[in-house]
């Protein structure tokens, strides 16, 4: 795999981790049109990257604070959720370029009594926020040609990033801006494990949907409490919450378990979200200790 044929689109949390990753161009220009990407391409190539084989697609809409914030930005989510990726993959298509989306995994209802982890044969059914149903009309424009064999796709549907960099949109960073917490176990995607899974996938051309998490489900009480013990050792403040059934959640969420049977037989083998949480609040609050100065 040539870093120097990859183009990343996307300048935001996703995207730039991927792109440094990957060391390779990170696209930051706005998309409002098909010729918006053609000139932004056409420029990069005269710029000494003139050969582009693969393009990964990070650009969308997950509103500002959450993604409540898409009700209130309609336009906004579908533009940049639906249009922006079709272009792409239309770009993609015309220029026989491997095409990489990266989805989302949260678009379930799920029943923890009975359903079985979510494979990506299972139908979406969650259309109870807009954030969702845009993702789940682009995921059925690329599954369409997928199917048809019509162009090479990748979608990967990640879920729930977290990371021991803090950022807002990390889980770690985000339960500890909440006093109350949920009580339902959730696939997660660990972003150091997702960048080399998604490194392997691209080298191997894999096409298709692929749930991109780690196995099993993290409970989030449990990422708390670790990172307390570990606050308290190192004399920071601790974060007080009090855990909730899922259920008493004001807001529509999906909290769901996916199926990493794919990428098993892929020949991936993602680690387990209890052997990875550890180490990642381990180095979390070793970084905000650098941080201050401690
Ligand atoms: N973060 C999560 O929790 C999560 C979970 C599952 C899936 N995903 C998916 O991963 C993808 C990336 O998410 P993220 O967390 O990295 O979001 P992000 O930080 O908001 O990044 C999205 C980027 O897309 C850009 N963008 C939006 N519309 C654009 C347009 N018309 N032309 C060019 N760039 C445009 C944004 O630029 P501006 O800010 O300038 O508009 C921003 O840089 C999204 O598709 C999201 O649905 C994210």
């Amino acid at each position: 795999m040539n870093s120097g044929n990859m183009l990343v689109f996307g300048a935001g949390y996703i995207g730039r981790k991927i792109a440094e990753f990957l060391v390779c161009p990170l696209m930051r220009g706005k998309i409002y049109t098909y010729q918006d990407i053609e000139d932004q391409i056409k420029n990069i190539q005269e710029s000494g990257y003139p050969n582009t084989q693969i393009i990964i697609n990070a650009v969308g809409y997950v509103g500002e604070n959450s993604v409540d914030d898409c009700e209130q930005n309609q336009e906004k989510t579908y533009f940049s959720n639906v249009t922006v990726p079709t272009l792409l993959a239309d770009y993609c298509l015309k220029h026989k370029i491997y095409f990489v989306h990266i989805g989302s995994g949260c678009l379930y209802h799920y029943n923890y009594e009975i359903d079985m982890p979510v494979s990506e044969e299972k139908e979406p059914d969650f259309f109870d926020l807009t954030y969702v149903r845009s993702k789940i009309a682009i995921e059925k424009i690329l599954a369409n040609r997928i199917q048809a064999d019509a162009q090479r796709i990748l979608v990967c549907r990640i879920r729930i990033p977290l990371d021991y960099q803090p950022h807002p949109r990390n889980l770690l960073d985000k339960v500890l801006r909440y006093d109350r917490i949920i009580d339902a176990r959730n696939s997660i995607t660990y972003l150091p494990d997702f960048l080399k899974i998604l490194k392997i996938l691209i080298a191997q051309e894999v096409r298709g949907i692929v749930n991109l998490v780690n196995a099993g489900g993290l409970y989030y009480p449990d990422l708390l409490t670790y990172y307390n013990f570990l606050a308290k050792k190192n004399k920071m403040p601790e974060h007080d919450f009090e855990v909730i059934d899922y259920r008493d959640l004001e807001k529509p969420r999906t909290n769901l378990l996916m199926s990493v049977d794919k990428l098993r037989s892929i020949g991936i083998m993602p680690d387990n979200i209890k052997d990875v949480y550890v180490d990642c609040v381990t180095r979390y609050i070793s970084n905000l200790k650098g941080a201050d100065g401690q």
